[in-house]
């Protein structure tokens, strides 16, 4: 979804997330090894989000609400849909604009400039990203798969389909409803019950929107 805006995915061609292992910059073990480290690297995710801007396919999910109830479940951590105007949103693996308190993960504050080692909570321990790092439980799931469970279509745009939980919640779709799936290099084959785009979000978010009105004959 966020490629188009400027943002790197999870994994590059090498495998690498901005030049870094994974479990070097997302796990609580890189966190104990190297706090500094994984610190700067989401101090430098937040900078580059806070400099760019909703694409076209992000503002279409949120017109999308003028006609329908949409939940976005977004493995995303940056705020685009927000910012493009979409109102019901389930972030599973956090939120970079967040931090939260290493002793207490209710303790959740909104922060937009860097977080530094010795930054603390009022009750002084020190602060983390609020983000679901591998290893983690995925709070939101239950929720992301009862609303996967009620959905009458279901649009899944840019995965690799790699990162359990979250991969399985089309598993949880009625068997009635639509997929579509979006992505330039898709990781799904087409089916009977799956309709695949083999393009970019900004392209193939209007081509499914598209072919929502034809399959129920017009908004
Ligand atoms: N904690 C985190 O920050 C975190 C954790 C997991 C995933 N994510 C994000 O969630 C998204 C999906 O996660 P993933 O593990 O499947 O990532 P991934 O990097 O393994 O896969 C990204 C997918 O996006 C597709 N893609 C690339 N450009 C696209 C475009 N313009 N339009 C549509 N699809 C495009 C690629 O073909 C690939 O299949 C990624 O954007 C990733 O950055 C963030």
């Amino acid at each position: 979804m966020s490629a188009e805006s400027g943002l790197n995915t999870f994994r590059d061609s090498n495998g690498l997330w901005e030049g870094h292992d994974v479990l070097e910059v997302a796990s609580p073990e890189g966190f104990e090894r190297n706090p500094k480290l994984v610190l700067d690297f989401y101090n430098a995710r937040r900078k580059q989000l806070l400099a760019v801007s909703p694409n076209s396919a992000h503002f279409a999910l949120a017109e999308l609400e003028k006609d329908h109830e949409v939940v976005i479940v977004t493995q995303n951590v940056d705020d685009l849909h927000e910012r493009a105007g979409s109102t019901q949103i389930i972030h599973l693996h956090g939120e970079l604009l967040k931090v939260r308190s290493t002793d207490n993960e209710a303790d959740v504050l909104d922060w937009r400039q860097d977080l530094n080692v010795g930054d603390f909570c009022e009750n002084n321990h020190q602060l983390r990203p609020h983000i679901v790092w591998f290893g983690e439980a995925v709070p939101m799931m239950e929720i992301a798969i009862q609303q996967v469970q009620e959905a009458d279509s279901v649009i899944i745009v840019g995965t690799s389909m790699q990162v359990y939980p979250a991969a399985g919640l089309v598993e949880f779709a009625p068997y009635s409803s639509p997929i579509y799936f979006v992505d330039p290099n898709p990781s799904l084959n087409s089916t009977h019950r799956i309709t695949v785009f083999a393009e970019k979000a900004t392209t193939g978010i209007p081509k499914v929107i598209a072919s929502l009105k034809d399959w129920r004959g017009g908004f």
